[in-house]
């Protein structure tokens, strides 16, 4: 029986049901995913457990701007499992790819060595002056949030500076990094206040069963 492939978004795919992209590196797998192949094309299922980009998508994301051509500032890049996703569908794009952890960035730059489209940059993201040099147009399509730290406002907001005006910033809040004694919701509430100058709420997801911890927003720079 041949496998059912429907698009969803730009380069994102749903295989036989399931959230999938096509493999930008043919035969490697980034967190043991399953690949299929299907008429010459190798997908790479997208685990929404592991991927709060993929859960968000299953969960009615309506405003996807990921493309062939995108340049994408990645802050909390990890060991690459969302990376890489976005890697295979930002093909002729760039990926700027920010980690501060030495132990993530070991296996991060393994998934960059097959992929010539993700530049990591060991770095901290609340100092974003640090890594200037290496954003050399200094004007992002996309920024791509997911950082665990205290001071998730701050470091967005340092680094729109890299973000083209009306460019989409996908924010993922973590209210117990930010106060582990609140209610979520009034922390994911004051955040995005805090926001409010700069950013327009474009959407707001919770990404339940697949994640209970974050909020995901979806925010367009004014
Ligand atoms: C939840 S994980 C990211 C998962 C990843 N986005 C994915 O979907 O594959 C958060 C990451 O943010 C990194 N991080 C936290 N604070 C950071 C900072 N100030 N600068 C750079 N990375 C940071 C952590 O080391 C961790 O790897």
């Amino acid at each position: 029986m041949p496998n059912e492939i429907k698009k969803l978004f730009d380069g994102v795919f749903l295989v036989n049901g399931r959230l999938a992209t096509r493999n930008l590196a043919k035969g490697s797998k980034v967190y043991n995913e399953s690949l299929i192949s299907e008429n010459g094309t190798e997908y790479r299922l997208w685990n929404p457990y592991r991927s709060k980009l993929a859960a968000a998508m299953l969960k009615g994301l309506r405003d996807f701007e990921f493309s062939e051509e995108s340049s994408i500032l990645y802050l909390g890049a990890a060991t690459g499992t969302t990376v890489s996703h976005v890697s295979d569908i930002a093909t002729k794009g760039r990926i700027y790819a920010v980690e501060f952890s030495e132990r993530s960035m070991r296996d991060l730059i393994k998934v960059c060595e097959k992929r010539k489209n993700i530049l990591p940059i060991l770095e901290d993201a609340r100092y974003p002056e640090k890594y200037e040099a290496d954003i050399k147009n200094a004007s992002c399509d996309i920024i791509y949030q997911d950082v665990s730290a205290r001071e998730q406002a701050e470091i967005l907001l340092s680094n729109s500076r890299f973000l083209k005006k009306g460019g989409t910033a996908y924010f993922i809040i973590k209210s117990q990094s930010i106060d582990i004694a609140k209610d979520p919701d009034k922390v994911y509430r004051n955040t995005l206040k805090s926001l409010e100058n700069e950013f327009e709420v474009k959407e707001k997801i919770y990404l339940d069963p697949y994640d209970t911890l974050h909020l995901f927003a979806v925010l367009k720079k004014k």
